[in-house]
């Protein structure tokens, strides 16, 4: 595990996007684990910025999502579909044919598990980017999560509906399930690059990168990763 501090968000975000750029830049047919959420959007930003410069183009790459809520289409703005589509896939090159997220809106969920799995066998991923849960989450992995996990319908902790009520008007609109990678899933990739920022994260950092190798922090599996990058900023290594 390689762990990098920044002084603040925009130089963690500079960074995790130009470790993304080299890896879309040294593949024929790169994939990427993607991951939404509030930690990533600086990188996103960045990744925009290098499209529209010309010195990126995403036309070969394909991706591949980290979970969906369960009951959340992409007409829904809370959706993880709609999170994509608004903060990077509209501002750059790529084929839409070529991006992959779980349906949160199929009629059979445990079914869609199963499809997302075979999926994800045919995309083995040059990169997963990660975000991480103030609980140790990684996709919707939650504390005690089987490190062997593959995609699978994920209850969400109760400080993770709290987090996340942030995007949603009320805490009761919040989806209690999604559908999520496992956690051997996310471990397959070839390179993670985790990325978490702020003050509410230094615990599960701490817990991460120090505690011993625990299925009550699922993020603490990528100890044992052999090309794991963490980018956090000052706040969320305020522990370590
Ligand atoms: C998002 C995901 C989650 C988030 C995590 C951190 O696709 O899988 O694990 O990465 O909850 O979320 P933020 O970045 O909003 O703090």
């Amino acid at each position: 595990m390689k762990i990098e501090i920044f002084e603040n968000y925009e130089q963690m975000s500079r960074a995790a996007a130009e470790t993304i750029a080299r890896t879309v830049q040294a593949a024929p047919f790169p994939v990427l684990g993607l991951a939404t959420g509030s930690t990533p959007l600086g990188a996103y930003r960045n990744l925009i910025e290098m499209c529209g410069a010309g010195v990126l183009s995403f036309k070969n790459v394909r991706t591949v999502n980290l979970d969906e809520y369960v009951g959340l289409g992409e007409e829904s703005a809370q959706s993880y579909a709609a999170f994509m589509e608004k903060n990077l896939f509209s501002h750059i090159d790529i084929d839409r044919e070529n991006t992959n997220l779980p349906d949160g809106k199929a009629e059979d969920p445990q079914a869609e598990c199963e499809r997302y799995s075979q999926l994800l066998k045919g995309m083995p991923r040059d990169l997963q980017l990660l975000g991480l849960g103030s609980d140790g989450h990684i996709g919707f992995n939650e504390p005690y999560t089987p490190f062997g996990s593959r995609t699978h319908i994920a209850e969400l902790a109760e400080s993770t509906i709290r987090d996340n009520s942030r995007l949603f008007g009320d805490i009761s609109e919040v989806p209690r399930r999604a559908i999520t990678m496992g956690i051997a899933d996310i471990t397959e990739a070839k390179k993670i690059l985790l990325l978490a920022c702020g003050a509410n994260k230094a615990r599960a950092v701490y817990d991460m990168v120090k505690g011993g190798i625990d299925e009550k922090c699922p993020a603490s599996i990528l100890q044992k990763h052999p090309d794991a990058v963490i980018m956090i900023d000052r706040e969320a290594a305020q522990l370590l």
